[in-house]
């Protein structure tokens, strides 16, 4: 089996960006640049372009070239790749030479190298393995992926001879003004046979800026007669991230992939124009996503949801036949068939078990909330946990802080909590209790108990239906 060594440019520090953040880690679609151009290297050997080669070539794990913001860059991949220093950065044909020994480390020694750039994000897998096969069919030394626009603005331009077979690579900058009519552009992906990159590089001319570029490696293959082949993709994939016009433009064809790969899978999308969901967010089908509603993170939703309009959902979980309208998740879990909205409020730690009910204006943050409780109007829930088939009453909030530490409040099962009752944690009221309306609670409310006032006292005890009593010294 042979190996190829997918390595990914990111260097450089991006000055068009105007930012102090290396520009491989701005992000698109709620991931950085580069983790877009990682997904897709390790996505290449499961496409069905690359059949041809599945028995015959391998991957090794990706090689980034860091330097700008390199310990940034590595803390934020870490075991996902390996990382080579280059230092100073001159130009994309010096940040190759600077892989050579990391390479040449590896064992098998790769036969091919796969140089991509960590700010082409938009590239897909597909097209990466087709330009892999073309490479390895050809027995080409240069391999190189183009594409045809109306706009070749700042790309490389490609050049051909009247055979039509790819002569070089001329930069923007240096491109005679016929060359900058040349509607193919290079996409900067290139693969290239290994031990001929290496002396390749060792002649590669600097420019008048000091710099290397690694699109001259074109026109050194085809002055030698070496074979150059090419790929054409769709320009929708090339786009370079050099500015943030650039950056929006890419968060677009992003997104709207993003939405599609969705929908095909069964999820409806009423209006993609106000949807908004990252790459790593997980939908179920049947599920309907209203307009004006953003999903990010590592959210997963489930089948037979119904999200929106206008809410945010952020690295929460929800269960199948979840309704969340106009409201607000962040890290929240939501079982089965719960109800939220309109303008709720749910917090990091915020789980709410099958078909809890949490109506107008409600917040809940680092608690658990038992199946089927009910808590329609006005009400704060803070560290605590709360029994099933509870009511939680217009206005009742859990004073979990005492102006010092944060203190829990427990709810058993069946208990209704009156309207604007305050439960001054740490407190807890037993099952089947039942608090009134207004009652401050500072001491723990007795199971079967009613209680009420300013502070709570025991007005009478519920009479138990018979054989309850034997339930309960069970649970205790
Ligand atoms: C490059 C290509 C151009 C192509 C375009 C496609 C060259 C000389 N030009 O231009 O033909 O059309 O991409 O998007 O390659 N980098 C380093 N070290 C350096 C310099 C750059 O690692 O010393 C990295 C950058 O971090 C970046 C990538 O290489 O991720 C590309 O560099 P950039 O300066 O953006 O090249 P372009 O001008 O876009
Ligand atoms: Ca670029």
């Amino acid at each position: 089996m042979k190996m190829y060594a997918p390595v990914v440019l990111a260097a450089g520090k991006g000055t068009r960006m105007r930012s102090t953040l290396p520009k491989v880690l701005h992000q698109l679609a709620g991931l950085p640049l580069m983790a877009h151009v990682l997904n897709t290297l390790d996505d290449i050997p499961h496409t069905a372009s690359f059949a041809p080669l599945l028995a015959r070539l391998t991957s090794a794990k990706p090689l980034a070239v860091v330097g700008y913001g390199a310990d940034e860059v590595e803390r934020v991949f870490g075991e996902r790749c390996y990382y080579t220093l280059q230092e100073p950065q001159l130009g994309t044909g010096h940040a190759v030479m600077a892989t050579r020994s990391a390479i040449d480390a590896l064992v098998p020694l790769p036969e091919i190298v796969l140089v991509c750039y960590g700010d082409t994000p938009l590239i897909s897998s597909d097209v990466l393995a087709r330009l892999l096969v073309e490479h390895v069919e050809r027995k080409a030394t240069v391999t190189f992926l183009t594409a045809n626009t109306e706009q070749p603005s700042d790309f490389g331009r490609v050049v051909r001879d009247a055979a039509g077979q790819a002569r070089e690579i001329v930069e923007m900058k240096r491109a005679t003004r016929e060359q900058k009519l040349i509607k193919e552009v290079n996409s900067g992906v290139y693969c290239f046979e290994r031990e001929w990159l290496w002396s390749a590089l060792e002649t590669l001319p600097k420019n008048l800026v000091g710099e290397y570029y690694l699109t001259d490696l074109v026109g050194i293959a085809s002055a030698r007669g070496r074979t150059v082949a090419t790929v054409t993709g769709s320009f929708d994939e090339t786009v370079g991230i050099n500015d943030r016009v650039q950056l929006a433009e890419a968060e677009q064809v992003m997104r709207r992939r993003i939405l599609e790969r969705l929908m095909y899978a069964g999820v409806t999308i009423i209006d993609p124009a106000t949807t908004y969901i990252d790459a790593q967010v997980e939908i179920g089908a049947d599920s309907v996503i209203l307009p004006g509603t953003m999903i990010t993170g590592k959210t997963r939703i489930g089948s037979f949801c119904r999200i929106g309009p206008v809410s945010t959902i952020d690295n929460s979980v929800l269960g199948d036949g979840c309704l969340v309208r106009n409201s607000a998740l962040e890290g929240a879990t939501l079982e089965e068939g719960v109800q939220v909205g309109p303008f709720s409020h749910l917090r990091p730690g915020a789980h709410l078990a099958r078909n809890v009910r949490m109506g107008n204006f409600g917040e809940v943050k680092n608690s658990y909330i038992g199946p089927n409780t009910d808590m329609h109007h006005f009400s704060y829930v803070g560290d605590a946990t709360v029994g099933e088939h509870v009511n939680i009453g217009a206005g009742s909030i859990t004073c979990n802080y005492d102006g010092v530490r944060k203190n829990r409040t427990t709810i058993g099962d069946e208990a209704s909590i009156g309207s604007d009752t305050m439960l001054v944690a740490p407190v807890t009221v037993g099952e089947h209790a039942t608090t009134g309306a207004g009652a401050v609670v500072t001491r723990d409310v007795p199971p079967w108990s009613i209680v009420a006032g300013v502070p709570a006292r025991i007005l009478s005890m519920k009479e138990r239906p018979t054989g309850s009593q034997g339930e309960d010294e069970k649970k205790e």
